[in-house]
């Protein structure tokens, strides 16, 4: 679907949309449009006891006098206390109501927010289109047949507003984070049978276009590096296991801490079964998401490199597909970690720890980041914890939490901390070996999956784990989410990195 911004002026077919505060005051191009209709809108606002709350919609059908197919009204609520991510939802929510519609073209006419508006024209117009934008993506590639309303129809909304060049200017990089939010849902919806190992890193390689760097160890140099604990997860596998390395330097003069790259490692399990510790068959086709981690790094390169961000930043994936079968590792064997660490893996279901165990100390080893953040489709408790509306997040360092935590705020994409401490850490001891991979019962089970990944960080590195596997995938549609995987991540970090790693 293509997002366009120009001039004010009425356009003569198509769906037109027009938004109203709850004043009950017409906006300039909302009472024009009342002439027009002689009083339409007006009447429609009386006859459906219209208030004008935040995302209400009424939809007038062949509106009089005009060739329109419909005027679609869109409540603003509060001028005043718009945030961004609000003014993204009412963009979401009138997206989807023209695309049920079966509209083809809509002409959006915006206009200043009213009294003591909380934001100007070009970003509130900008806003707008990036959550229509974000709504609008569909996964429908194997969807063969038409003659179906599954497929959307909307080809393009213009966004009509005095200035439509800056509200350009100010949607040039939201366009670009979302093109890395829709690599992430393109890579999470995927099968199993498309993306594996090699075909996600074979699809991270497009990247470089970006010029972003792109490298990938295979088993060979992971062997080498010492591996065990990540190598043993993919050894029932079919499929080799990889990592992969994007690189992204924004910022080459940098000098001191600045140069330093900031480093995003994703869970990257291609396919869950959950090996040997066999996962039961209800559901288990959601374990395709399993490599969310992964996609999110994946999707945040992209976003980064696109809009050209002024920093340093490695992004790191631990491939793999957890597979029982003849070659696969047992529960009870113990495996040697790179950092020399050994574990006893009780459950070969608890299989993302043990591959970001290596990608981590690879990582810190490699890269000397000054800050690292992963992420990952950790445990089934962080759904039970927090369910679908926050992720978890863990961390040593409190002033990253409180900034992932803000940027979480600024784009709606919530994260909740969680605690850390040694009365958990004390739960993975394991009496043959330095650890086992999972706690002594159910309980708190997140808490001790990210226990055991602080293992693998160096006390001096600030680092936040951020479990989402509660987020990754969304059984039900949101304002700027359409059901299935989601790209949450993408722009919390973007974010992130924006405001507390970048030239202000
Ligand atoms: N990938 C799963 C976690 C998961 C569950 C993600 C449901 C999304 C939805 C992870 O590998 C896993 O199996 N974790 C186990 C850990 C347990 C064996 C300690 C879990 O959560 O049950
Ligand atoms: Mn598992
Ligand atoms: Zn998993």
């Amino acid at each position: 679907m293509r997002i366009a911004f120009a001039a004010q002026s009425l356009p003569s077919k198509g769906a037109l949309v027009v938004g109203l505060d709850e004043s009950g005051k017409l906006s300039a191009s909302a009472a024009d449009l009342d002439k027009k209709t002689g009083g339409a809108i007006r009447r429609a606002v009386a006859a459906s006891r219209f208030k004008g709350k935040k995302g209400e919609i009424r939809d007038i059908l062949a509106p009089p006098k005009l060739n329109n197919s419909r005027i679609l009204i869109v409540g603003l609520g509060n001028p005043k206390d718009l945030s961004e991510a609000d003014v993204e939802d009412v963009g979401g929510g009138v997206l989807a109501k023209l695309q049920e519609s079966g509209e083809k073209d809509a002409g959006w006419l915006v206009d200043p927010l009213g009294k003591g508006g909380a934001m100007d024209l070009a970003d509130f117009a900008a806003h707008l289109a990036f959550g229509a934008h974000l709504r609008s993506y569909s996964f429908d590639k194997y969807r063969t047949k038409d003659g179906n309303d599954k497929k959307p129809k909307l080809a393009k909304v213009s966004f009509l507003c005095d200035g439509a060049a800056a509200a350009r200017r100010a949607y040039q990089d939201m366009d670009k984070v979302a093109a890395g939010v829709f690599l992430t849902r393109d890579l999470v919806s995927e099968p199993a049978n498309v993306i594996f190992p090699a075909s996600f890193a074979e699809r991270a390689k497009t990247l470089t276009d970006l010029g972003l760097k792109v490298q990938v160890l295979g088993e060979k140099e992971m062997t080498k590096l010492g591996m065990g604990a990540l190598l043993g997860v993919g050894q029932g596998s079919q499929h080799d296991s990889k990592i992969l390395v994007m690189r992204w330097d924004g910022a080459p003069d940098a000098k001191g801490e600045d140069k330093r790259p900031v480093a995003f490692v994703g869970k990257g399990v291609t396919f869950d079964t959950g090996g040997i510790s066999i996962k039961p068959a209800g559901g288990m086709e959601d374990m395709k998401w399993d490599m969310g981690g992964a996609g999110v790094v994946a999707g945040l390169m992209c976003a980064l490199a696109s809009r050209k961000a002024k920093v340093n930043v490695v992004g790191l994936c631990g491939l793999v597909e957890n597979m029982p079968s003849g070659t696969a590792q047992r529960p009870g064997d113990v495996v040697t970690s790179m950092s020399g660490q050994t574990i006893e893996v009780i459950n070969t279901d608890a299989e993302g720890r043990l591959v970001l165990a290596d990608v981590l100390w690879y990582t810190q080893e490699k890269y000397n980041p000054r800050a690292i953040v992963d992420l990952a489709t950790l445990t089934g408790a962080i759904i039970i914890s927090l369910g679908h509306e926050h992720a978890g997040i863990f961390g040593n360092d409190d002033s990253l939490c409180e900034e992932l935590t803000a940027a979480g705020k600024a784009v709606g994409e919530h994260v909740w901390r969680l605690p850390l401490g040694p009365e958990y850490d004390k739960q993975i001891d394991s009496p043959i070996a330095d650890m086992k991979n999972v706690g002594s019962g159910r309980a708190g089970g997140s808490i001790t999956a990210a226990q055991f990944l602080q293992r693998f960080i160096r006390n001096d590195t600030p680092w936040v784990h951020i479990d989402i596997a509660g987020v990754a995938w969304s059984s039900k549609d949101k304002p700027t989410v359409p059901k299935g995987g989601t790209g949450f991540g993408v722009r919390l970090l973007d974010r992130l990195v924006r405001d507390n790693y970048e030239p202000q």
